[in-house]
């Protein structure tokens, strides 16, 4: 089988390279991909852009491709599924309705508000003085969220009542978010530890929930700096105890797959929710991703035992109930490494040195934002470049791996945190 990944980071570097690892996949297409997945056996890249949704559709019938798994949130909400399935192909993401869980935070809070699942307390605006009135009243702490996509860019943890109403007129009345900030959702702060939980969801709503992690947001050691779209991730995250995820999948998972089928959507796909988790052990719902987290799927994949493919067309065929997923016992810890400058304006072009010409018995590093220049060089292309991942007995020891394929790696200007894992470190 033909199998077509969409994206381009390190989520869809480790998709291609475990899907690849299946003796039922013949070859796996990635569209656009990046350096990495060019290189890796039984898999080449297509050029064509992961949010071109008519484009992806030819590639697919083109190739004859039996499978195909969305990376990206983009083209979830731009409703690819609903385009793939028109057309009788085999496609594992959510519904455009379904997406709207992670496309609109307004829809997504109102939805939890429905269905009883646990979150912040929220209040949607359209209007900046009715905002500016309810953030006065409210005080600060408060969050402040674009209710569109806004590639991570769109949530401010507002300290102040000045610095809230600030990002909220940025929203309302900027440019800057575009039609992502026509809504505004101003919502409590909440405290605890944060954890990724991420499942895949069949046809037949059935839930397999995958190994737990946690992703590292702040650019900077100890969690410090502005956030990021991810500068590091772990699995598995033993602040998620069983009794806490048993409590998620009670509490959260099950309610939004039984929720959106009463209100006539049937999720399937990734689902993935980012929780707090306060000292009680309580979760609650920070957002919710229709897609598998990037980093988290890096190390996360890395630890999967099973055939993803056999786990995917469960998924779709309605077998996923009766399907078990087997995880390497081993922490895997994964090292993101970014452009200089990042989140902020970065540079691309620079010549990655150093990378394995074969592969580490312990580590593996997936690209990202890399590709290759008129010169055959490797290149940066994005500003998170790679994402290293180590594997060892215990969390510090797979962090060691992953640092030590880091510490080879070069190119100018090269950022990435020292401390990745340091949470679960400070556990053992
Ligand atoms: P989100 O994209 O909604 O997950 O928000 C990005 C980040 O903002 C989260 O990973 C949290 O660190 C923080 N955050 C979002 N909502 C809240 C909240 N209600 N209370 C505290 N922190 C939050
Ligand atoms: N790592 C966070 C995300 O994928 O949204």
């Amino acid at each position: 089988m033909k199998v077509l990944v969409v994206g381009g980071g390190g989520r869809e570097h480790a998709l291609a390279w475990k899907i690849a690892g299946s003796r039922r996949v013949e070859s796996v297409i990635v569209a656009p991909g990046n350096a990495g997945t060019a290189l890796e056996p039984k898999v080449r890249n297509a050029p064509v852009a992961a949010d071109d949704i008519e484009a992806l559709l030819r590639l697919a019938r083109e190739e004859h491709v039996g499978l195909t798994v969305v990376g990206p949130e983009a083209p979830l909400a731009a409703g690819i599924v609903d385009r793939f399935v028109a057309h009788g192909l085999r496609c594992f993401g959510p519904r455009k309705a379904a997406a709207q869980l992670e496309s609109s935070k307004r829809f997504a809070k109102e939805f939890m508000q429905r269905h009883g699942i646990p979150t912040a307390r929220h209040e949607s605006f359209t209007d900046f003085s009715e905002f500016r009135a309810h953030v006065e009243a409210h005080g600060a702490p408060i969050v402040i969220k674009a209710d569109g996509l806004a590639s991570g860019k769109g949530v401010v943890v507002a300290q102040s009542v000045g610095e809230a109403l600030a990002a909220g007129e940025a929203m309302l009345e900027g440019d800057q978010f575009g039609a992502a900030g026509n809504v505004v959702v101003a919502e409590d702060f909440l405290t605890g530890e944060e954890a990724s939980f991420i499942a895949m969801v069949g046809v037949d709503g059935a839930i397999l929930p995958l190994a737990t992690s946690q992703d590292h947001k702040a650019r900077d050691d100890g969690d410090r700096g502005p956030n990021t779209g991810g500068m590091g991730a772990y699995s598995p995250a033993p602040v998620v105890t069983a009794a806490i995820a048993q409590r998620v999948m009670t509490e959260v998972m099950h309610p939004v797959v039984d929720g959106m089928r009463a209100e006539g959507v049937r999720y399937y796909g990734f689902l993935y929710a980012g929780l707090m988790i306060d000292a009680d052990g309580t979760p609650r719902v920070l957002e919710f991703n229709c897609r598998f987290g990037d980093p988290e799927t890096q190390p996360i994949l890395y630890r999967l035992d099973s055939d993803l493919v056999d786990l995917l067309d469960a998924a779709l065929d309605g077998r996923l109930g009766k399907s078990r997923a087997d995880w390497d016992p081993r922490p895997a810890v994964g090292v993101v490494m970014a452009a200089g400058g990042y989140p902020g304006h970065y540079r691309t072009g620079d010549e990655i040195t150093g990378l394995p010409a074969a592969g580490l018995p312990h580590a593996k590093v997936f690209h990202a934002g890399t590709g290759v220049d008129a010169a055959g060089r490797i290149v940066t292309r994005g500003g998170r470049v790679l994402c290293v991942v180590g594997s060892g007995a215990s969390v510090r020891e797979a962090q060691r791996e992953a640092y030590r394929a880091v510490d080879r790696i070069h190119w100018d200007g090269v950022q990435f945190r020292r401390d990745i894992g340091y949470r679960a470190i400070a556990r053992e």
